[in-house]
Order: C-alpha cells, then sequence, then structure tokens
C-alpha cells in the first residue's frame, strides 16, 4: 500500500501582531519570518514524522526547489511533485495574534494543477493504495473521481472549508477531516454546538466514516451508531497554525500503520499540542520521538 497526499505548497509570510488588523486600520507587525507551509506540505510532514512513507504531488514555481529539499529532509518522497516555470508558488500571509490566526490564501502554482497532471501522478498508485486531500489545489473533483475509479482509499481534510467542496463527488470520500467550523459547514448547519453539529454530519454522511476535531474539547470519531471521544491535550497555545495538519497526519499515520482508531486519535491530539506550543506551520509539527 502506497500513501499519496496531493495538496498545496505555499510560502507563509507569518506576522505576529498585537491585535488582528482591522478595517481602515495601518499596523506594524512585532516580528516576521517565512516559512514552509500549506495545508497539503504540513501534512505530508506530519504523516513523515509519524513515520509514513508518503509520496507528495503538486505543483509550485521555479523557486520550488527549496520545497523540494525540505520535503526530502523529512523522508517525503517528491517524484510527483511539478515545477511550473509559468506560476508562482502558493503563498500565505498570516496574522498571528495570541495564540490564534488569521490567513489570506493565494493560490498561485496550487490553483494550475490539472487533468493532466492528475493523470499523471495517478498512473503510479493502484487499487488499495491511500489518497489524502485538502481543499486548497485545483482539479479536486476530477482527482477525486479519478483514485476512486482505481480504487484508491480517500481521506479529505476540508479545510478551508467553502462552496467548491459541495461540487466535488463526496459520495467517494472513504474519511472526513473536519474541524467544528469545517464540520458544520460539510453538514449545512450554521451552528457552534457540538452536539448538533455531531448530528448534522450523521444525517447528512450516514455511511461515511468522520472524525471531528474541535479544540479544548478533543477530537470524535463517528460511523453509523459508533462514537469514539478523545480528550485534547491542554496546553498554553503561541500558534495554532498547523494544529489541523499535524493532526490529520498523525491520525492518518497511526490508523494505517496499526488500524487502533482509539490510538490514532489520542496520538493525532498529543501532536497537535506541541505543533501549537511552536512558531509556523511545517517547523512546530513534532517528531514521534518528541512524542
Ligand atoms: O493549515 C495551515 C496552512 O494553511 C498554512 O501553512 C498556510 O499555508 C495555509 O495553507
Amino acid at each position: 500500500m502506497k500513501v499519496l497526499c496531493f495538496g498545496s505548497l505555499n510560502y507563509d509570510h507569518v506576522y505576529e501582531m498585537d491585535h488582528f488588523v482591522e478595517p481602515k486600520e495601518t499596523q506594524s507587525s512585532l516580528s516576521y519570518t517565512r516559512n514552509f507551509g500549506g495545508k497539503g506540505l504540513n501534512q505530508s510532514i506530519a504523516l513523515a514524522k509519524a513515520g509514513l512513507d508518503v509520496y507528495h504531488a503538486g505543483r509550485v514555481g521555479s523557486d520550488g526547489q527549496d520545497f523540494i529539499d525540505y520535503l526530502n529532509k523529512y523522508n517525503v518522497k517528491t517524484d510527483y511533485l511539478l515545477k511550473d516555470d509559468e506560476q508562482a508558488t502558493g503563498h500565505a500571509i498570516i496574522e498571528v495574534c495570541k495564540g490564534q490566526n488569521c490567513i489570506i490564501l493565494h493560490g498561485g502554482a496550487n490553483q494550475a494543477i490539472d487533468e493532466k497532471q492528475v493523470d499523471e501522478v495517478l498512473s503510479h498508485f493502484e487499487k488499495g493504495d491511500v489518497l489524502l486531500i485538502q481543499n486548497e489545489i485545483s482539479s479536486t473533483a476530477y482527482l477525486i473521481r479519478k483514485a476512486h475509479e482505481l480504487g484508491m482509499k480517500i481521506v479529505f481534510n476540508t479545510a478551508p472549508m467553502n462552496e467548491k467542496v459541495f461540487t466535488y463527488p463526496l459520495d467517494m470520500i472513504d474519511i472526513f477531516v473536519v474541524n467544528e467550523i469545517e464540520g458544520a459547514g460539510l453538514a449545512g448547519i450554521s451552528s457552534s454546538d457540538i452536539d448538533e453539529i455531531i448530528a448534522g454530519l450523521r444525517k447528512a454522511y450516514p455511511d461515511k466514516q468522520i472524525v471531528l476535531t474541535v479544540g479544548e474539547k478533543g477530537s470524535y470519531y463517528l460511523y453509523k451508531d459508533e462514537m469514539i471521544h478523545q480528550d485534547a491535550f491542554m496546553v498554553e497555545a503561541v500558534d495554532t497554525t498547523a494544529a489541523g495538519d499535524t493532526f490529520t497526519g498523525f491520525f492518518l499515520a497511526s490508523l494505517l500503520k496499526d488500524g487502533d482508531m482509539k490510538a490514532a486519535l489520542k496520538l493525532a491530539a498529543k501532536a497537535s499540542s506541541i505543533t501549537v506550543q511552536g512558531h509556523g506551520a511545517a517547523q512546530s509539527i513534532p517528531s514521534i520521538d518528541q512524542l
């Protein structure tokens, strides 16, 4: 079984702020760093740091060699990462304030992924292989359809949640990984009440496996009548960027290695509690030894 994460790669421009910038306001940042990020890259790093062999597919600009080197440093295979001379690598503008963040995305090369690239990448995979995706690249609907046709198992972290998600063939997804905002969006409700989100997801996706993370209130695994709850590890957060990516990567790696859902939720909760104690995205994802 091979594992493919097909997703975004971004330069993260991170500004530490006294408060989030408001309309009509100009504000100086307290600090600035440029880091490797993108939900796809972060999740590939998390999978690899959790000890899984992973291929990362995606698209960067001509300056993308840094991303290849970075992924390779953590043993992520980059055979299917394309350099596009006509597009700039994607980037994100991230404000960080008191542990929380606001993110502006510019897709760049992530949004130039086309059906040809999807076909080329998937020609190296087969029935029983696993595909992990997020919602930051183009041609996602086509990717889901083709991976499903091949017989791959598809895990979808619906981040960032937007209306495009409903244009994808969601019936072909095996496992959804969502936080409470994505969960409510996916269920088509506007509530922030956990019980209502769980009920909404169960009603909308009665035969899907769903992993729902709810910050300090932990995480849930939902499948038909089954429900498993995992408490969060309580820590002081300095930057929550990539906490969800860490959770997704460690959860999936643990599940694929041991097939133990409870253990996978616990390892993921522990890993993301370490990520929020560090600054930045991929760089704050812990190693398995740290756990
Ligand atoms: O989940 C965090 C990530 O979201 C950042 O690294 C940023 O690039 C955006 O994709």
